[in-house]
């Protein structure tokens, strides 16, 4: 009875502490204990660890905190990388010891021992692929190349020299401080893989997590199967209804059934949710980066449309105010009746006129913007007809 609880406990708090780790700063999050535990996890707990070692090290330890955090945050180390290959392989080798041998089963064809290598494999692979494939990175040799295949849209993007480089920074582009190096249609550094995404490998990074999100299901439902078939072989309903005399009636045996699987295939169980949460992380993972994809964009560049659209937003204003400020003079000194207090009320707002838009100069429909990711422009004599197309 009691390992029953423990395991539905510990699905559940290992979800919140997945969920809230990685998704704490989501929008729909805001206010709620999820954001909070988010906080905790990434700065408070560390916070009081950093004042625990304070006390009781002194400044040198403090010192020493310090360092490990910029060896471990602020420069390219393979930290991360070694995690996943950890829980890649601990995650596969779990399922080979407790599953692999109903397989073949009821439901399961034999084929699943070879394909789910396979599988596998092609996973590492991609990931070897984002990890130690070219971002796109620009140099003093190649700079003018990658200028010439975005043009500068004048508003997330004008012609401005990298200071740390030295050379005319590309549109799109950005320089990793973690790298530090100027990244040609800079996405984000990815400690994970411990390389910039950019122009270059998008299309690894994007395979990885449509193939990651692939491989989770097909684990799930694998376990799934197998368990089927091993609850249709030992005949538990059959000895659930004739010799317990349970009614043949789903709602009155899934209690039971449930409580023979989490007692005999626990070990399936826990592998099943946790292939069950990371499948829906990388799933909305995966959906968040399509869409950039589709439309074109990366995610630096949301972060600048949201900054350039807010600046934007508070020049209008401030401009709206000054006439509103100077239209009033002007009524005072000719002394005009003053307008109905109705009638401004009604009158449509001058910001609603001058609201700011988002202009995405380089969204050339789902098509080109899905075979720019996947044949990269830099890569390809084509960015002239581009230009000429864009003007
Ligand atoms: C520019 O040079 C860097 C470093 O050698 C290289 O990785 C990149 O692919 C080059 N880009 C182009 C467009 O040749
Ligand atoms: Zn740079
Ligand atoms: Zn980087």
């Amino acid at each position: 009875m009691g390992v029953q609880w423990l395991l539905v406990c510990h699905g559940l708090v290992t979800l919140l502490v997945v969920v809230s780790f990685l998704c704490g700063r989501w929008p729909i999050f805001d206010g709620t204990f999820i954001q909070r535990i988010h906080i905790f996890l990434t700065f408070g707990a560390y916070d009081y660890f950093q004042r625990f070692v304070n006390y009781i090290f002194g400044t040198k330890g403090t010192n020493a905190i310090l360092s490990i955090e910029y060896y471990c945050c602020d420069r390219p180390n393979p930290i991360l990388q070694a995690i996943y290959l950890a829980i890649i392989g601990a995650t596969y080798y779990f399922i080979v010891t407790s599953s692999f041998n109903y397989i073949p089963g009821h439901y399961i064809g034999g084929i699943h021992r070879y394909l789910s290598v396979v599988a596998v494999g092609v996973g590492v692979l991609l990931f070897l692929l984002t990890s130690f494939s070219d971002p796109g990175i620009v140099n003093n040799e190649n700079f003018s190349r990658y200028v010439s295949v975005y043009p500068y849209d004048n508003a997330i993007y004008i012609e401005k020299e990298c200071s740390t480089c030295k050379f005319t920074k590309p549109a799109r582009s950005k320089h990793c401080s973690i790298c530090d190096r100027c990244v040609a249609r800079f996405d984000h550094h990815c400690g994970w893989m411990n390389n910039c995404i950019g122009e270059r490998n998008t299309r690894y990074f994007v395979a990885f997590l449509i193939w990651h999100f692939i491989l989770c299901v097909y684990g799930a439902v694998a376990i799934a199967l197998i368990l089927a078939g091993q609850l249709k072989e030992s005949q538990v309903i059959y000895i659930l209804t004739e010799f317990y005399g349970i009614d043949n009636s789903f709602g009155s045996l899934a209690p039971h059934v449930v409580q023979w699987f989490l007692g005999s295939y626990n070990t399936q169980i826990l592998i099943m949710v946790f292939l069950a949460i990371v499948s829906l992380l990388l799933a909305g993972f995966f959906g968040y980066h399509a869409n950039l994809c589709l439309t074109n964009t990366t995610t630096n560049e949301t972060f600048k449309w949201h900054e350039y659209l807010s600046w934007k937003r508070k020049v209008n204003e401030a401009r709206a105010s000054a006439e509103a400020l100077k239209s009033s003079l002007a009524e005072l000194s000719q002394e005009k009746p003053p307008q109905s207090k109705w009638k401004t009320f009604f009158q449509r707002s001058p910001l609603k006129d001058t609201e700011p838009v988002k202009n995405n100069i380089y969204d050339r429909g789902y098509i080109r913007n899905v075979s720019e990711i996947i044949f990269p422009l830099s890569s390809r004599q084509l960015f002239k007809q581009y230009k000429s197309k864009s003007g």
